[in-house]
């Protein structure tokens, strides 16, 4: 089983990825929490250049074979090999992002984008996603709470973070049209309320689409 989550930065993914992970352990369950971009070696090095703030000017082709060639080893390296396992693989980002930041957000090409994410997924769709939605401004002051906390990559806001109001409402849109239009594996859940809140959201969400035992 291949679930995913979604959403924009400051959202909560973190907490219920680790949620979902130790229900699933309670109900028997293998588990491997994954995240893209960077869960493999290259992969690490890969979301360095994509990330790092000092890297200025890189262009939206770029950056999306970046972003595929990341996914390219990640499902080859640790996804597959998982679920060939017979592990459940939660994944922090996949499919949805690349529509949402470089196809909706950038603006490229459906023809590029769809040949390069072919390849780079080579047949994986995740059985569910969960898309945890919140205001530009919410995620915001999420945002600065982490950095405070000292949890983030970098000392100032990533690159991506960086990014123009009006490039983060385009990503925005792109997760709501995917909601919108792919609705038997995608569920969209509310994250501007408590962690327990978003978690039983998530729970009941899976549940009704007969994705958790
Ligand atoms: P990360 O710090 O992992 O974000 P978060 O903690 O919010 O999940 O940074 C990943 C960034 O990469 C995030 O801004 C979304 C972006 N991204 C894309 O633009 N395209 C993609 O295909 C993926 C997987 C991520």
């Amino acid at each position: 089983m291949f679930i995913t989550f979604e959403g924009p930065d400051g959202s909560g993914k973190s907490t219920q990825i680790r949620r979902l992970k130790e229900y699933l352990e309670q109900q028997g369950c293998q588990v491997l929490v994954t995240n893209e971009p960077g869960d493999t070696a290259i992969g690490a090095q890969i979301r360095d250049l994509l990330l790092n703030p000092i890297y200025k000017g890189i262009t939206p082709e770029t950056e999306a074979l970046l972003y595929a060639a990341d996914r390219a080893q990640h499902v080859r390296q640790v996804v597959k090999p998982a679920l060939a396992e017979g592990k459940v693989v939660i994944c922090d980002r996949y499919i949805d992002s690349t529509i949402a930041y470089q196809y909706f957000g950038r603006q490229l090409s459906g023809e590029f984008m769809g040949t390069i994410t072919k390849y780079a997924i080579d047949g994986l769709m995740p059985e569910a996603t969960v898309i945890l939605e919140l205001s530009p401004e919410a995620a915001e002051k999420r945002y600065t709470q982490r950095a405070q906390a000292k949890q983030a990559d970098y000392d100032v806001p990533d690159r991506l973070e960086q990014e123009r109001a009006e490039f983060k409402e385009r990503v925005n849109q792109g997760f709501k049209y995917m909601a919108e239009n792919y609705s038997h594996r995608i569920i969209t859940i509310d994250a501007s309320g408590t962690i327990d809140q978003v978690w039983d959201a998530i729970l009941a969400g899976l549940k009704e689409r007969g994705v958790l035992c």
